[in-house]
């Protein structure tokens, strides 16, 4: 199978190439990436040197003509488009980047996948599409799509036209829906490896509001895992949910990290909340499991002791995306916020 990967140089993009090359002797991936300030192609740079069966095309997933030329190719199977805006606090700021990206660049592939006759496009997408729940409950893929952020309405946005390829053109297309990633080479402006970093700095940590928001946290491996029997055995026109069975408020997750590097919980410092701020994410993946075998394989604590020594292991990668742009988008975001 030959699959084209958009995103590839981002943090669950690397670890979906990594893990299907390794377990698929036969697959070959292309992977277009535009390398944004979260996009890092050293990351896969030792395939690009050694792995026949990977390529790498550094483009933007909105350029119609570089995504036709890419999908004319007879021997393409499949596309897998990751590519995307993903901070929720960058979408407060800026919107703009978000709806061209999230909304016209997929809709972009979508368009070269049906003129091309691709024969399968997983989407992946989002648990922030449902919005927030309450205390009690999970999302199913039958409840509304309700976002609050403008990153969560550009991927519902999306996730629509998806529906419509697959509704108007009959296009083979599923959809993804997954919760709160953690894992290796997740770029440190998202929860965990932010809080690592600054905890290592023994810097203040900053817990939005009273840290009592929730969110279901999944090893990224099994979000790959969950793309990976979509790309195989999902249903044409369906949605999955994946989600790792981990519900956490932001406090504890803190707390957690603070425990394992052995550092005082006096750095936690509650600043001013995320507006629109959801206050909690469940993922019922009944469906996923049932119609594709899926199942997360690990708990919430084995999968930080692991991300964390992943991130001690790799302290060079740490330094190597710190650029002077990170500095000071940190610098004034942290700002902002006490
Ligand atoms: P990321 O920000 O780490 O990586 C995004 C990648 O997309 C980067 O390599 C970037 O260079 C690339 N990119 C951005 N704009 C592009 C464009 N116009 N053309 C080509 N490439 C472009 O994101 P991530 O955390 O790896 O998320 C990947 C996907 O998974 C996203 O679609 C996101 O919405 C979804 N998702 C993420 C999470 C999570 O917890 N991180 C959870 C559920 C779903
Ligand atoms: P984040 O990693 O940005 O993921 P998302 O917004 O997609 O869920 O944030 C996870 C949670 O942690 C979210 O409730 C916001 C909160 N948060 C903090 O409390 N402090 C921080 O410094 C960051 C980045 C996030």
């Amino acid at each position: 199978m030959k699959i084209l990967v958009t995103g590839g140089c981002g943090f669950i993009g690397t670890n979906f190439i990594r893990m299907m090359l390794r377990k698929h002797p036969d697959w070959q991936i292309v992977n277009l990436d535009k390398l944004t300030y979260a996009g890092n192609r050293l990351n896969l740079l030792d395939l690009e040197q050694d792995e026949p069966r990977y390529s790498f095309v550094q483009g933007d997933i909105c350029d119609r003509e570089l995504c036709m030329e890419i999908m004319a190719d007879p021997h393409l199977d499949a596309v897998v488009n990751f590519a995307a805006e993903s901070h929720v606090d960058r979408s407060i700021n800026d919107p703009s980047p978000f709806v061209t990206t999230n909304i016209q660049g997929a809709q972009n592939l979508m368009e070269c996948a049906r003129q091309n006759g691709i024969s399968r496009f997983v989407h992946v997408s989002t648990d922030e599409v449902y919005g927030t729940l309450g205390p009690e409950g999970k999302f199913t893929e039958c409840t509304p799509l309700a976002p609050n952020s403008p990153y969560s309405a550009s991927k519902a946005s999306a996730d629509m036209m998806a529906r419509a390829y697959f509704e108007t053109y009959g296009m083979p297309m599923v959809v993804t829906r997954c919760s709160n990633n953690y894992g290796p080479y997740q770029f440190p402006e998202k929860l965990i490896p932010l809080i690592y970093l600054r905890a290592k700095a023994d810097q203040p940590l900053p817990v939005y509001g009273d840290g009592m928001n929730v969110r279901d946290w999944i090893w990224v491996e099994d979000h790959c895992l969950g793309v990976e029997l979509s790309l195989l055995k999902g249903r044409d026109g369906q949605a999955y949910n994946f989600g790792g069975d981990a519900e956490e408020t932001n406090l504890d997750v803190v707390r957690t990290i603070l425990s394992i590097l052995g550092k005082p919980e006096s750095l936690i410092t509650f600043v001013k909340d995320r507006p629109g701020h959801d206050l909690r994410y469940a993922m019922d993946f009944k469906l996923a499991a049932e119609e594709l075998g899926f199942a997360p394989t690990i708990g919430f604590r084995d999968g930080l002791v692991k991300t964390i020594e992943w991130y001690e292991n790799h302290a060079d990668w740490l330094d190597q995306v710190q650029s002077g742009a990170y500095r000071n988008f940190m610098n004034q975001w942290y700002e902002d916020r006490t």
